[in-house]
């Protein structure tokens, strides 16, 4: 591939372009096992092993990306989001045009400038009053984990507990804070009750303090598990006997299948602010934008005798990390906002659909290929989001990945990758959010031919002849 001025431009990990000379890796200035031990972790090698892998086959149909459909991006709505959040500061907020253009061009509030209709979102959607100044506007959710992770993390014996599969970027960031993640058993009710206590109680018995238990209620990300309303009001009450917080991720939420009702989050349900609530706009809105939030209205008491929101306390945190979020990237966020009365649920109809009838579509396929009578391939039925879990007779691991790409033209995700042992689990991920139908079709048609010749090579034993 060749770039501007007949350079070779190759593509990035992510996606995008690099342009460039490749650098010369035969001289050696440092080693892995001199910088932090995190970046030698298989959780900070997964997100670029899975990239590299969709790299190396750019054809292949990829169930496999956790990215949101495409074909409603609209490049006009980013001009007239950024004009919309203008406006709404000059109207609404009755800001001078040198305080307008400060707002967008300086630097800018830590806590962000878009919080006040985060605010107004989360009364409208879900139900969520809380005071904005308990918000924080992060560099997607990705900040907000980072931003909890490093303020709770006060010393060695600290642990975190997370709902297993868990989301890789969580175990990532937890591991570059030296904050050990022990997993609490998720199963098919999103996450078993009787085992959180277990963990928290066994924590304390090891000499730990448990600081927080991370989970998805919403359409998990890789399980698509939800938590039930009688659950997640024994969870809380659960988090309150064992003075526990919760981080409730729910990038998924606004996804569920159909006409379903959505549940209250635990957000919505938390009397006793037991839960730091963590919002991503990347599924919701754009992931270009890089725009996510935390909910964080514990009451914390200074050295000083002060009392003070836990948002303040990660406010000075984002300081000496990303100083404020894009004023620009907030703007954009801020307009889709205001052009739908602050509702995602009434911004993201189409999305919703799309994603109701993918799902719909591969679960449909996947009981035309694999019939209960015939096959031993298992999968879950969930009741929304991206994701669907399909368990099959054999390990699944990086290699049969390769092969599946190679061979077949077909992406997906390991499970072994969501879990920390990083042992090959008989199981991987299929996502339903950047395909077609006619896609998910060509797709599951070779998963299936995939599985029929794993099987025949593996024969009866279950093992490689
Ligand atoms: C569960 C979960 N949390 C957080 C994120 C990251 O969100 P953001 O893009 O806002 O950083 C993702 C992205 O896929 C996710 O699946």
């Amino acid at each position: 591939m060749r770039g501007p001025g007949g350079r070779p431009r190759a593509e990035h990990p992510d996606g995008g372009l690099s342009v460039g000379a490749p650098a010369d890796l035969t001289v050696v200035d440092l080693s892995t096992a001199d910088l932090h031990p995190a970046v030698d972790d298989p959780a900070l090698n997964s997100m670029n092993f899975l990239n590299e892998v969709a790299q190396h086959y750019p054809d292949a149909v990829s169930l496999a990306a956790g990215r949101p459909y495409e074909e409603f991006f609209d490049v006009a709505a980013l001009h007239r989001y950024l004009d919309t959040f203008r406006r709404h500061l000059a109207d609404d907020l009755g800001l001078t045009p040198a305080q307008v253009h400060r707002t967008l061009f300086q630097y800018g509030r830590t806590k962000g400038v878009v919080h006040h209709l985060v605010a107004r979102n989360l009364a409208v959607d879900e139900g969520i009053s809380v005071d904005p100044e308990a918000i924080v506007v992060t560099v997607g959710c990705q900040e907000a984990m980072f931003l909890v992770l490093r303020a709770l993390r006060a010393g060695p014996g600290d642990v975190l507990l997370a709902v297993a599969p868990t989301y890789v970027g969580l175990t990532g960031a937890a591991r570059l804070l030296d904050l050990p993640v022990r997993p609490v058993a998720g199963g098919p009710a999103g996450v078993d009750l009787t085992d959180l206590r277990t963990q928290v109680r066994r924590a304390r018995a090891d000499g730990l303090r448990p600081r927080a238990c991370y989970l998805m209620p919403d359409f998990a990300n890789p399980s698509g598990t939800s938590v039930g309303l009688a659950d997640r009001r024994r969870l809380l009450a659960l988090a309150e006997a064992e003075d526990l917080l919760l981080l409730e991720d729910n990038p998924y939420g606004l996804f569920p299948a159909g006409d379903a009702e959505r549940v209250p989050t635990l957000k919505a349900l938390d009397t006793g602010r037991r839960v730091v609530y963590l919002g991503s706009f990347a599924k919701t809105v754009l992931p270009g934008a890089r725009v996510g939030y935390v909910v964080a209205d514990q009451r914390v008491a200074g050295a000083d005798g002060t009392v003070g929101l836990l948002a303040d306390q990660l406010a000075k945190i984002k300081s000496m990390v990303t100083v404020n979020t894009s004023a620009i990237a907030q703007a954009v966020i801020g307009g889709a906002l205001l052009e739908h009365g602050c509702s995602l649920v009434a911004a993201t109809v189409r999305e919703r659909a799309a994603y109701t009838r993918n799902l719909r579509h591969l679960v449909a396929g996947l009981a035309r290929r694999f019939p209960a009578d015939a096959s031993p391939v298992r999968w879950n039925v969930p009741a929304g989001g991206f994701f669907v879990v399909v368990t099959v007779p054999f390990p699944v691991d990086d290699a049969l990945l390769h092969r599946s790409a190679r061979e077949y033209g077909l992406l997906w995700t390991p499970m072994a990758h969501f879990y920390d042992a990083g042992a090959p689990v008989d199981a991987l991920r299929l996502s339903v959010s950047a395909v077609t139908p006619a896609e998910i079709d060509l797709g599951l048609d070779r998963l299936a031919a995939l599985v029929a010749d794993e099987l025949a090579r593996r024969g009866a034993s279950g093992r490689v002849a």
